[in-house]
């Protein structure tokens, strides 16, 4: 293959600034060396940074929002309906109020303000009014002085409940004779694109096929479940301090629903114990809040596993019909898409989820015949909204396997297929738009090509096995229709840290480092003179949410553009306590240096610099980042991509049917790399929790009860559940003229697992799994029933 020429014919452009590395791989884990003119991302290496961020976590040291204590803080739980459908004739709290140890008691008659919220239309309401929609629906709240106290009162509550029939799956909500969720219908969105002729495409396919894709109910299964706590201040406001992923929307909402300016509302989000987007939406807030205001005290909360797993968002299922033409010689010339998606029980994010499904709906390919149509429905299933990967991953799983499967009919390999198919550099975007440069889809597949995995072993004892591979081209930030920006700054303070000042949140995808190597990197201080503000609408000014794999561009930008201000306000003041010209003096780490001295050790100590500069007042520098715009108007349109090859190499059990992924390896292309222990564990956990969706994770539920209780029942992968070998690699550079800097890789390791999994199958067995998970029982049959 072509591989390694091409990777290695571009020169070391590297717009960062950041040392140019050329494709990475992370050798400890690499089973073989990656292929030629790729450099080894090397945890001993000298790029390799240990995260400021881990050695508190690790050793447990680290303290949650959930985690805090003080002994007038009262203890909140919350009354879930635990039915799905039903409307609410009265509820009685006066058993519950009267009982000793309860402090405050609310339902909606205590919401001042707006009852209702959601990201996108408010559609859900902080507490029930007059519907259930689903079994975790918070009906009521309690804050006692203990635990025991509050659930004892909650039991003691009286709700007046008419049951309904639940609308059980999204075609049935879609029938006329359906009941109706909320007054627009069941029909939560609808939206989808025509391009040339259908018909006349498939008239001149010489090979078409069609398959319906089935995606799961994938819970985030964060390592610390929906909470935190809430207390009034003493001005007639409140402290709000719940894990969150956009802490200043979390403020819009509350401020709401309260009828309290968004002023007197201080949130904090960070430190977050993992969100993959389930925490994008307000969770606990609303009832944390009034109780809060109600009891006139500090109140916490932390929901339990099986609470967060009743009423925490998830994943939207979806069911993808895909049906896809190509020509002799494998090149598209149709495809027809249709998309069910089942929304839950409120919109939330979901709606902008199918939008994204459908945005990434041709892949990174080219099909002059396209029709889309994506349909999302009302049910009582819960609620779902935002989930890593946000649509386009399971986009991706029925994109990619088509491709595999037009292959075999066309009898090329799976590289060739997509390389006559792939987009080329420089072409406007799926729907039209304007998009960044610095696309590396030629790249990923000349890496994936080149893969020692096609060449492993057939067969060995009951097991088959084979490799597929899957391409990723995941859109980056919130796209054209929102205005996706942020804001940040700069400063030196008191005791001479750097601080960055930046409303993210840090969820463990790596916040700090990047933050922290971005600042180093624009102000030549060292990582460890930068200290990170975030996730505290009372600190940090609003950088929009932690989501759609933004945070690294956020970060690299804001740095980008406050740091030129305060390099210079440094230099000026280093300058007037040192009595030396500012042009003599440059930033190190640790302070400043002279220009062209052969030490690299500070003649003055950011310390010292700021006790000088402290009493005329310390320098602080603001920046705004906009995403660029793709001039599209018509609906959402992403400007910036991020790109990789997913490849899996999997054991098919012929006796059990049992899928075992012995190989993952992820080759990647968002930029230069900020931060190589984030990156690589953003890859690599991204690639597990693709593992989990694809073979075991699915909550299940039936006539709206959530038949998956707990993580028992709920199976993600577990540390035996790994494979053999990981490898992980990253191409750096960016093209000449590319202003952009880093992309994000958030959401890139989860992207392809699915169908890069499915295509192994399907290479192994001449048919492929299209309802996922994919357990055992469904692969035995794929081995028993003859190819068609
Ligand atoms: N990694 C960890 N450890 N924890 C998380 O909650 N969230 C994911 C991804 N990686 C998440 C994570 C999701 S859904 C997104 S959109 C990105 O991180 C957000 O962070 P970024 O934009 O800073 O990459
Ligand atoms: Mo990620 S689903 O965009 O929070």
């Amino acid at each position: 293959m072509a591989a390694a020429s091409k990777i290695s014919a571009f020169g070391a452009i590297n717009s960062s600034g950041l040392p140019p590395a050329r494709m990475s791989a992370s050798a400890s884990t690499a089973p073989s060396a990656p292929p030629a003119g790729l450099t080894s991302l090397d945890p001993a290496g000298d790029r390799w940074h240990p995260r400021a961020d881990l050695p508190d976590k690790i050793a447990g040291r680290l303290e949650y929002l959930t985690d805090a204590r003080a002994p007038e803080m009262l203890v909140g739980r919350i009354l879930r309906a635990g039915r799905p459908h039903a409307r609410i004739r009265a509820i009685d709290t006066a058993a519950a109020e009267a009982m000793p140890g309860v402090r405050a008691v609310v339902t909606h008659r205590d919401v001042p303000g707006l009852n209702a919220f959601g990201i996108m239309w408010q559609d859900q309401p902080a507490l029930c009014a007059d519907m259930v929609r689903h079994e975790g629906d918070p009906v009521a709240a309690v804050a006692a002085t203990d635990a025991a106290a509050a659930e004892a009162a909650l039991a003691a509550i009286r709700v007046d409940y008419v049951d309904l029939p639940p609308v059980i799956d999204p075609a049935a909500a879609l029938a006329p004779d359906a009941p109706i969720l909320h007054p627009q219908g069941n029909l939560a969105a609808e939206t989808g694109i025509d391009r040339g002729d259908l018909a006349a495409g498939f008239a001149a396919a010489a090979h078409v096929v069609e398959e319906t894709y089935v995606t799961p109910r994938q819970m985030h299964a964060f390592l610390e479940t929906e909470g935190g706590w809430c207390a009034p201040t003493a001005d007639g406001g409140l402290m709000v301090a719940v894990g969150g992923q956009h802490g200043a929307r979390d403020r819009m909402q509350l401020a709401r629903i309260l009828a309290l300016p968004e002023e007197r509302i201080r949130v904090v989000t960070s430190p977050v114990g993992g969100g993959f987007g389930g925490k994008d939406e307000l969770t606990v807030q609303p009832a944390l809040a009034l109780l809060a205001l109600k009891a006139g005290a500090p109140v916490r909360m932390h929901l339990s596993r099986a609470e967060s797993v009743l009423a925490g968002v998830k994943r939207n299922p979806m069911t993808i019909r895909m049906r896809s033409g190509c020509d002799a010689a494998g090149r598209l010339v149709a495809q027809e898409v249709e998309l069910l998606a089942d929304c839950g029980a409120y919109a939330s994010l979901s709606p902008a989820v199918m939008e994204t499904a459908l945005e990434h709906a041709a892949g990174p390919y080219l099909v002059p015949n396209l029709r889309t149509r994506g349909r999302l429905a009302y049910t009582n299933n819960g609620t779902c909204g935002a989930f890593r990967g946000f649509g386009a991953n399971q986009m991706t799983f029925a994109i990619e396997c088509q491709m595999d499967r037009l292959a075999a009919r066309c009898g090329l390999d799976p590289a060739e297929i997509r390389r006559r198919n792939l987009r080329r550099p420089g072409m406007p975007g799926f729907l039209g738009q304007a998009v960044a440069g610095s696309e590396r889809l030629d790249e990923m597949l000349a890496a994936a090509a080149a893969s020692p995995l096609w060449a492993t072993p057939q067969e060995e004892g009951d097991e088959v096995f084979a490799t597929g591979m899957a391409l990723n081209y995941q859109g980056n930030g919130l796209g054209s229709l929102p205005d996706d920006q942020a804001e940040g700054a700069l400063r030196l303070a008191a005791d001479g840290a750097i601080e960055m000042l930046c409303g993210l949140d840090e969820m463990g995808q790596g916040l700090v480092p990047a933050l922290q190597a971005a600042v180093a990197d624009r102000l030549g201080c060292a990582r460890s003179d930068v200290r990170p503000v975030f996730g505290d609408t009372g600190l940090a000014p609003d950088a929009g949410s932690t989501s759609a794999s933004r945070g690294t561009f956020v970060a690299w930008h804001l740095a980008d553009r406050a740091a030129p201000g305060l390099a210079a306000a440094l230099r000026d003041g280093a300058a007037r306590l040192l009595g030396r010209p500012a042009e003599a003096l440059r930033i190190v780490p640790g302070g400043i240096a002279e220009v062209g001295s052969n030490s690299s050790a500070p003649q003055l100590g950011l310390a010292e610099l700021a006790r000088g500069l402290l009493p005329g007042g310390l320098p602080e520098t603001t920046a705004h980042v906009a995403f660029p715009k793709t001039g599209y108007t018509r609906g959402n349109a992403r400007y910036v991509f991020a790109f990789g090859a997913t490849l899996a190499r999997v054991g098919i059990d012929r006796v059990t049917g049992a899928v075992r992924v012995t190989d993952l390896h992820l080759h990647s292309a968002c930029g230069p790399v900020l931060d190589l222990a984030a990156y690589l564990g953003q890859l690599e956990g991204g690639a597990m929790q693709g593992l989990g969706l694809t073979l075991t994770e699915d909550i299940l539920i039936a006539g709206g009860r959530t038949l998956t209780r707990n993580l028992d029942s709920y199976m993600i992968p577990t540390i035996r559940d790994m494979p053999a070998r990981m490898a992980m690699t990253a191409l750096e550079d960016l093209d000449p003229d590319d202003p952009w800097g880093p992309r994000g890789a958030g959401e890139l390791g989860i992207g392809a697992v699915t169908p890069a999994i499915a295509n192994a199958v399907g290479a192994a067995l001449g048919r492929w799994p299209a309802i996922a998970p994919f357990p055992p029982e469904a692969i035995l049959q794929l081995i028993e029933e003859p190819a068609s």
